[in-house]
């Protein structure tokens, strides 16, 4: 009844909030922008923290705990990398998430794409996120200099560190920089490898190319041992994610996580081109749900554990991928959408 209310609150004021933004940037000839409307919402839910034991706070239920290479998952839904802001991972931790992954970290401080580059888009009768955000975020300098005594570790669940690169060499120093900063710590953790995005130097993202996939996990592991959780695209063929498979099954501790978001060119989704600074961008929401079905699928002929992402939101969902292989259920969109799905996924496992 509790998260019934809490979540019918939550949707409404979204949906209020949403909507009133919209009517402002349509009066001042603005683009629709759906940041400007995340940016206010956060800012609500933050103030919203003295009354955390009322509105957010959910004890996980017994018995759904996993032990992944020594990790303490107390459940199987983990927030999938895409959020930044503290106050907001922190929310989910408290609403039962097993896990949380950051936001993907890059090398240098940056910007990102320009805005407006985040859209809420309806897709085969479902909800769902259309971004080309660009990988803003501090750089790898301020990320490592802050994760050592970061807030969320005092949960005590694993914390995944998502790292990006613009080469090889990228991912590796991105990497080598936060576990100087981690080493003596017996923080719960994992890395990340967001291979899906960022170009490297001959052009391909390194999704596309298992060779260089096999060559940066060899150099990576001369020195790290960490579990590494191996992130990749919808949008390769299956016989480049059946390479990707043999690759990271020939090597210790490795997690294999099926899904980012689907690329599409702004037309295949009817958005209006002046609400939107790119030509495309990546969908994701309940629309890309069966190709995760058809990744899990793919990946679970091989020996590693299978982090499902990409149009989660309800019990059936993680049922569905639990019988195709998957044992961890990541999710981005639906968090935003209602994150009280955290605490009925919870109670249904
Ligand atoms: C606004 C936004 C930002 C994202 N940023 C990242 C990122 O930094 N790194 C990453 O690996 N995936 C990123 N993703 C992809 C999500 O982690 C996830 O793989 C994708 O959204 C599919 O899951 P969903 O359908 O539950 O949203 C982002 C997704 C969204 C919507």
């Amino acid at each position: 009844m509790r998260i019934k209310l809490l979540s019918f609150l939550y949707r409404s004021s979204r949906y209020t909030i949403t909507h009133f933004i919209y009517f402002f940037q349509k009066i001042l000839f603005r683009p629709r922008d759906l940041e400007t409307a995340v940016k206010i919402g956060d800012k609500v839910l933050g103030s919203f923290f003295i009354l955390k034991k009322v509105i957010f706070e959910f004890p996980i239920p017994a018995g759904n705990d996993l032990d992944i290479y020594g990790l303490k998952f107390p459940s199987p839904l983990v927030g999938a990398s895409f959020k930044a802001d503290k106050n907001i991972l922190d929310m989910w931790l408290q609403m039962g998430i097993g896990s949380i992954i950051f936001k993907t970290i890059m090398k240098e401080v940056r910007n990102g794409n320009p805005r407006p580059r985040l859209q809420e888009i309806t897709m085969g009768g479902g909800t769902g996120i259309f971004n080309s955000l660009g990988l803003p975020g501090p750089g790898i300098k301020n990320f490592s200099n802050n994760i050592k005594d970061h807030i969320l570790w005092d949960y005590n669940r694993p914390l995944g560190i998502s790292i990006g690169g613009d080469s090889i060499s990228d991912y590796i120093d991105n990497i080598h920089q936060i576990q100087r900063s981690l080493q003596n710590n017996d923080h719960q953790y994992f890395y990340e490898l967001n291979i899906s995005c960022p170009n490297t130097d001959n052009g391909q993202t390194i999704c596309e190319d298992p060779g260089a996939l096999q060559n940066m996990l060899s150099l990576i592991r001369e020195n790290i041992s960490q579990p590494i959780s191996i992130k990749v695209s919808p949008d390769v063929s299956d016989s480049t994610l059946d390479e990707i498979g043999e690759v990271c099954s020939s090597f210790d501790q490795m997690i294999i996580n099926t899904g980012n978001t689907h690329y599409k060119k702004i037309s295949e989704i009817n958005l209006d081109e002046s609400n939107f600074s790119m030509k495309g961008g990546g969908l994701s929401g309940t629309s890309i749900f069966n190709r995760t079905i058809e990744m899990v699928n793919i990946f679970s002929k091989f020996n590693m554990p299978i982090m499902a992402t990409g149009g989660i939101s309800k019990i059936e969902h993680v049922n569905r991928l639990k019988e195709s292989g998957a044992i961890l259920f990541a999710m981005a969109t639906s968090l935003v959408l209602d994150p009280y799905c955290i605490p009925r996924i919870n109670r249904q496992l």
